[in-house]
């Protein structure tokens, strides 16, 4: 794991965003692996801003969402795939028929687990995928529990999750109980995995996914085993790392060439 410490969210996302941008110079067929959440926000901002102010390409950019909601259709306020679009799709030019974002009311719920995992893998595959990261550890909507092994599929959210996401439903309106996340094995298959967490409310499950002991108690700890992951914190989301001191001694002293 590559733990990157910034000051602040703003400048995180900066980092996120270069390194978005050099994979897309370098390959502007990528295909990313995309989450939703506030913590990304601002990373899409970083995309957004590369895109108008520096001509950054994402035409032949290819883009797949971690989850969705079961029983919201596309254009629910509170889907993701609103949510994608208002926050990042419709600021750039990924063309619609490369942007996929599971179905929240598919026809065949099983059948459309399998597609997707069938597009991911006809697309190439991911070269990386964005992540945030639950109060529980969760990635995607994998809580604690999910198998390491686990493909796209339908899952039942705990309560701390339904509680945590309440803030994005109209009062009154209940956050649906199922929804459509691809596995932990899916992510981990991803060339890079991205992960960003802010804020001192991530600081004990970031503790965790870094330090602490590999788990399905905490699925983001399923990190450690993948050859490419960075972490990017902000300080009150690294302020319970034991070895903060030494990440950032890593980062300030990385070769030139190897610098985002
Ligand atoms: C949801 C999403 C996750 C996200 C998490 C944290 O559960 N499915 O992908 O990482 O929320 O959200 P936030 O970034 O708002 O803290």
């Amino acid at each position: 794991m590559e733990i990157i410490i910034q000051k602040t969210a703003e400048e995180g996302s900066a980092v996120g965003g270069r390194i978005v941008a050099k994979l897309i110079q370098h390959k502007p067929t990528a295909v990313l692996g995309l989450a939703t959440g506030s913590t990304p926000l601002k990373l899409y901002r970083e995309m957004i801003k590369w895109h108008k102010e520096q001509g950054l390409d994402f035409s032949q950019v290819t883009t797949f969402n971690l989850d969705e909601y079961v029983g919201l259709s596309a254009d629910h306020y509170a889907s993701y795939s609103r949510f994608m679009n208002e926050n990042l799709f419709d600021e750039l030019n990924v063309p619609t028929q490369n942007i996929h974002i599971p179905n929240g009311l598919p026809e065949n719920l099983a059948e459309h687990c399998a597609a997707y995992e069938r597009e991911m893998v006809d697309a190439g595959g991911l070269d990386l995928q964005v992540l945030g990261i639950g109060s529980d550890g969760h990635l995607g909507f994998n809580e604690p529990t999910s198998s390491f092994a686990s493909r796209t599929r339908i899952k039942t959210l705990d309560q701390q999750t339904v509680e945590d996401n309440q803030r994005f439903f109209k009062e009154g309106e209940e956050v649906p109980r199922h929804v459509i996340t691809m596995g932990l094995g899916t992510i981990m298959e991803a060339r890079t995995c991205l992960l960003f967490a802010f804020g001192e409310g991530k600081a004990d499950a970031v503790a965790e996914m870094v330090e602490g002991s590999v788990s399905a108690m905490m699925p983001a700890s399923v990190l450690q085993f993948h050859r490419d992951a960075r972490i990017i914190l902000d300080e009150a989301a690294a302020s319970k790392l034991k070895k903060a001191d030494y990440y950032k001694w890593v980062y300030s002293n990385k070769p030139e060439w190897q610098q985002y």
